[in-house]
């Protein structure tokens, strides 16, 4: 019986016309490799179907019925909402869940994944990771089981399972909101501009202004940090200035709540005088005073699909990748209400 023997680093480097510490610069997401060397490695080791030693294949002979779920920042509600999600479709599939916080730090998302990947884990889902698509392409074409949710790497074309939310028109469904109600001074408090999901929501919001016609002040949209810390300092930076807002959209509901904090510290009554919309609708939204109005996010249902596509993927690892785009929905409450220009 003739067996193939499996290829080696040095053969796809070989075939790459690369040295071996190339290929491994590759494989291992290191930004520094030119992306033409690394196109050049990728489709080496595809064409070889190099899987070194912690491939899927070694992976699934150590199936430890496990899965790996790396979140930003256990502390926003809205993670913690996505884990109960997967927690619930891996228990339904037989699988346990090991939870890591990164803080979105690319390092410490590779720490995680290299450790994860020493056989504890049969495959590993990011909610909302910031990874560049070397780093996944490297995971990808090593045969590791990955999924997203909530966040896509910048490059579209990245062939890896994916659950998220249409950002752009839940952005788009935030400012449409605000204009029906009269307002015309808006202000974005946006989430780090690094992030896909900030970049797209305020892509949504300039939609729905074009729409009526209009376009938002460059100077009243502030880049938050999708923390309540972030909200507090976008509102005193806006409302230190002449002619602030009369509305503002939050892209999350954890800084929303910060712009809260802050117009009630001013004595800046919600909504009379500021209207106010968040994104999410984690559980502290209809618990905050006035509540919230806010953009929801299907999150348990996230998680949950995320992780059904992940447990179907370990079953069949040649399915081609799937991306659920789930619907976004306006829920009001009493941070917005009709507004007259004085
Ligand atoms: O609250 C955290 C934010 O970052 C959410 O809006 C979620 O979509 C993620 O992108």
């Amino acid at each position: 019986m003739i067996t193939l023997a499996s290829a080696t680093i040095y053969d796809v480097a070989r075939r790459a016309g690369v040295s071996p510490a190339t290929v491994s610069r590759v494989l291992n997401g290191n930004h520094r490799v030119s992306p033409e060397l690394r196109q050049r490695v990728l489709e080496a080791a595809r064409a070889l179907n190099y899987a070194p030693n912690y491939s899927a294949r070694s992976l699934s002979s150590q199936r430890t019925a496990t899965l790996g779920l790396l979140l930003p920042d256990i502390a926003n509600p809205f993670f913690a909402e996505i884990a109960r999600g997967v927690e619930d479709a891996a228990a339904e599939a037989g699988y346990t869940l090991l939870i890591g916080s990164t803080d979105g730090d690319p390092l410490r998302e590779q720490h995680y994944v290299a450790s994860l990947q020493a056989g504890r884990v049969d495959g590993i889902l990011f909610a909302g990771a910031n990874l560049g698509a070397p780093l996944l392409e490297g995971w990808l074409v090593r045969g590791v089981a990955v999924g997203l949710v909530d966040r896509l790497v910048d490059e579209d074309d990245v062939p890896v399972d994916a659950v998220l939310t249409d950002n752009v028109e839940g952005g788009a469904l935030a400012v449409r909101h605000l204009l029906n109600l009269g307002h015309t001074r808006l202000a974005v408090v946006t989430g780090p501009q690094r992030v896909r999901t900030a970049r797209d929501r305020l892509v949504g919001a300039h939609q729905a202004a074009a729409e009526r016609g209009v376009s938002l002040d460059p100077d009243l949209i502030i880049e938050g940090n999708f923390k309540e810390s972030g909200g507090y300092q976008a509102a005193r930076i806006l409302f230190s200035r002449p002619n602030p807002p009369t509305a503002i959209f939050a892209q999350n509901d954890m800084m929303a709540l910060g712009v809260l904090r802050y117009l009630e510290e001013a004595g800046i009554r919600v909504p009379d005088e500021v209207a106010l919309i968040g994104f999410d609708d984690i559980a502290f939204a209809a618990l905050s005073r006035p509540a919230l109005t806010t953009i929801a996010q299907p999150k348990y249902e996230m998680g949950r699909l995320a992780a059904q596509l992940l447990v179907e993927r370990l079953a069949d690892s040649q399915q081609a990748p799937r991306r659920l785009v789930l619907q976004p929905r306006l829920v009001l409450r009493q941070t917005t209400v009709v507004h007259r220009e004085a």
